[in-house]
């Protein structure tokens, strides 16, 4: 048994960040480390236990969506709330839906230096588009697959390995994260979920519809959903969508949601960002 802990700590709306940091997790039990997993979306008073527990030797997987380019608020909020641990390592991790990975491991990354934590490595995996549920062939359709996972398990491996390694295998070069165009990095500056979300909400409401079955509340990530007569939406929303897609008699619906789309396969030819699972170690 390993003396130092492995960290996973993600945010999954749609559940593929939580598929990679359940094979991330399952690597590192095999590996003989004690192992703790925490959902942001669980609101759990963890979040601060955890923040203060991560220590010299330790590995952080921190994981996220690409939302917008970006990694979602609440992971960042995380790394940003962590004391300073030198002597820790960092390795985040990202889905995103075969647009662009956009600067997310990058800010993760800087973010991790910043509490001077060693960062070993980053992976982006691709991944069907959380937004294009209803699409026959949604961008990033079938992904992750096989070889994907396969490759999210050699990272664990190699990242465990150079924490092992007891820092003689040195930290990632500090430019391996920053492989994005310039244009995709400008593009990114002007993007973000504070950019997307006026565009995509508010949700339409027909409280006619609502049958008070609850899923919306139960399959909101970040508690943003009451039920009255029919739900009520706070300010927290990240725009997941979850809750209109898991509201069968259509009482939450988007006006914009037929649109996005077409609109996401324009951008493909800036972004010309394979739909490929990278590994940076
Ligand atoms: C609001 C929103 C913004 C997104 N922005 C991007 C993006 O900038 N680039 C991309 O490739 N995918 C984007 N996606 C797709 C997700 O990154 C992708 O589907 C991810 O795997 C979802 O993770 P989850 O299943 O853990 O929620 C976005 C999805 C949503 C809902
Ligand atoms: S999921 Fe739809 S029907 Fe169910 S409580 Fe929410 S709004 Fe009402
Ligand atoms: S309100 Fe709906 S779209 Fe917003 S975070 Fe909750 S489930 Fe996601």
């Amino acid at each position: 048994m390993n003396q130092q802990t492995v960290y996973i700590v993600y945010f999954s709306p749609a559940g593929t960040t939580r598929m990679v940091a359940q094979a991330l997790a399952h690597e590192a039990s095999t590996a003989g480390y004690p192992v703790v997993s925490l959902d942001l979306a669980s609101r759990s008073t963890d979040v601060k236990v955890v923040q203060s527990r991560i220590s010299k030797g330790d590995i952080l997987f921190a994981g996220t969506p690409v939302y917008a380019n970006h990694p979602v608020p609440v992971v960042m909020d995380f790394l940003a709330g962590l004391s300073e641990t030198e002597g820790a390592y960092a390795a985040p991790f990202v889905t995103f839906g075969a647009v662009s990975s956009g600067v997310a491991l990058r800010e993760m990354a800087t973010m991790a230096k910043e509490k001077k934590m060693t960062v070993l490595g980053g992976i982006k995996v691709a991944a069907r588009h959380s937004m294009l549920w209803q699409s026959d062939a949604p961008l990033g359709k079938g992904r992750p697959d096989e070889k994907d996972m396969a490759e999210v398990a050699r990272f664990a491996q190699a990242v465990m390995g150079k924490a092992s390694a007891d820092g003689k295998a040195g930290p990632l070069p500090e430019d391996a994260l920053n492989y994005q165009r310039q244009e995709v990095q400008e593009a990114a500056k002007a993007a973000g979920l504070h950019v997307i979300k006026p565009m995509l909400l508010p949700f339409d409401v027909n409280i006619d519809a609502c049958t008070q079955c609850g899923l919306c509340v139960e399959n909101c990530p970040t508690a943003n959903i009451t039920l009255e007569e029919g739900p009520v939406f706070a300010d927290r929303c990240v725009v997941c969508f979850n809750c209109v897609r898991v509201c069968e008699p259509g009482a939450i619906s988007s006006k914009v949601l037929p649109f996005i789309e077409a609109d996401l396969h324009k951008r493909l030819d800036f972004f010309r960002e394979p739909a490929e699972t990278v590994a940076f170690v």
